[in-house]
């Protein structure tokens, strides 16, 4: 990653995330073009040593890795103003923007010649920023290899089909805000307890990264480690009877299922 020139257009809550988890990664400021509209989004980069552009243009010159990071509703301006001035040979362009279709987004980008560069729509979360995402990549045209190589840089990457792209959405994207939910729940559980709520979020924080290390064991599966804290006749045993009782795998289904697109 650390040859790659890359070109972030749109420096909001993705751009931006992804540009800090590129730092945080190591990655050269210098290696890294930003461009947005308003300057206020820029500064804290452009004092990082980041190269900050207001004009799109001036930041996909060098790139070898551009990066859409706009709402839908502006890419396919974006596209317009940059799509005549790429090197579709040299350039691969990944797009973070939800609900655009890989359709969609090769006949924005496709030239007059009908020309394509090597295309992907990518979906990182929040976590990015931290270099702790879980991506997905789907190609919509060629090999997205540089895309795959930078956020496998910024946490874990899957490439997937498009078809299954709402479901890892649901699970990564908004799972972040379920996980979130569940932390809120515990604490609000270890306050009720009788803990203060910043000691019952660091006691749940610290209980998620045990349990959250414990999984990432090769071979490790989520029962074998319940089991292990369920003695037979035992509080465990009650407490998640009772949150099954209470509709707590059903609500996450519920959910998950909730949060895909129509
Ligand atoms: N947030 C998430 O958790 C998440 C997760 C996965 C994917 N996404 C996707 O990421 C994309 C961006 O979302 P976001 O949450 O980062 O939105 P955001 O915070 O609004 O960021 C979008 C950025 O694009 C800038 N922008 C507007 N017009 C532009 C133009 N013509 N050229 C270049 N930049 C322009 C905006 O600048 P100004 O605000 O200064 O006008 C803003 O900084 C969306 O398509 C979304 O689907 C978001």
């Amino acid at each position: 990653m650390t040859d790659c020139n890359i070109a972030i257009i749109g420096a909001g809550a993705m751009g931006g995330a992804v540009a800090d988890g590129l730092l945080r990664a190591g990655v050269h400021p210098s290696h890294i073009a930003l461009a947005n509209p308003h300057p206020a989004r820029l500064a804290r980069f452009t004092e990082a040593g980041v190269r900050t552009y207001l004009d799109n243009r001036n930041a996909v010159g060098g790139a070898d890795l551009v990066i859409f990071a706009v709402k839908p509703w502006i890419l396919p301006d974006v596209v317009r103003e940059l799509r005549s001035d790429m090197d579709y040979d040299r350039q691969e362009v990944t797009a973070i923007v939800a609900g655009v279709s890989c359709k969609e987004l090769c006949d924005m980008m496709k030239k007059a010649d009908g020309k394509l560069p090597a295309l992907s729509v990518s979906m990182p979360n929040t976590a990015v920023a931290l270099g702790e995402s879980m991506t997905f990549v789907v190609a919509a045209h060629g090999c997205p290899s540089r895309a795959v190589e930078l956020f496998g840089a910024l946490g874990k990457v899957m490439e997937i089909p498009e078809k299954q792209l709402g479901a890892a959405t649901a699970l990564a994207s908004c799972g972040i805000a379920y996980a979130m939910r569940y932390v809120r729940a515990a604490e609000e559980g270890g306050v009720e307890l009788g803990f203060r709520a910043a000691d019952a979020r660091q006691i749940v924080v610290e209980t998620l990264r045990g349990a959250a290390a414990l999984l990432s064991r090769d071979s490790a599966h989520p029962e074998a480690e319940i089991d292990k804290v369920t003695t037979p006749g035992g509080l465990t045993i009650r407490g998640l009877n009772a949150m099954e009782e209470a509709g707590f795998t059903a609500s996450v289904i519920a959910g998950l299922k909730a949060s895909q697109p129509r």
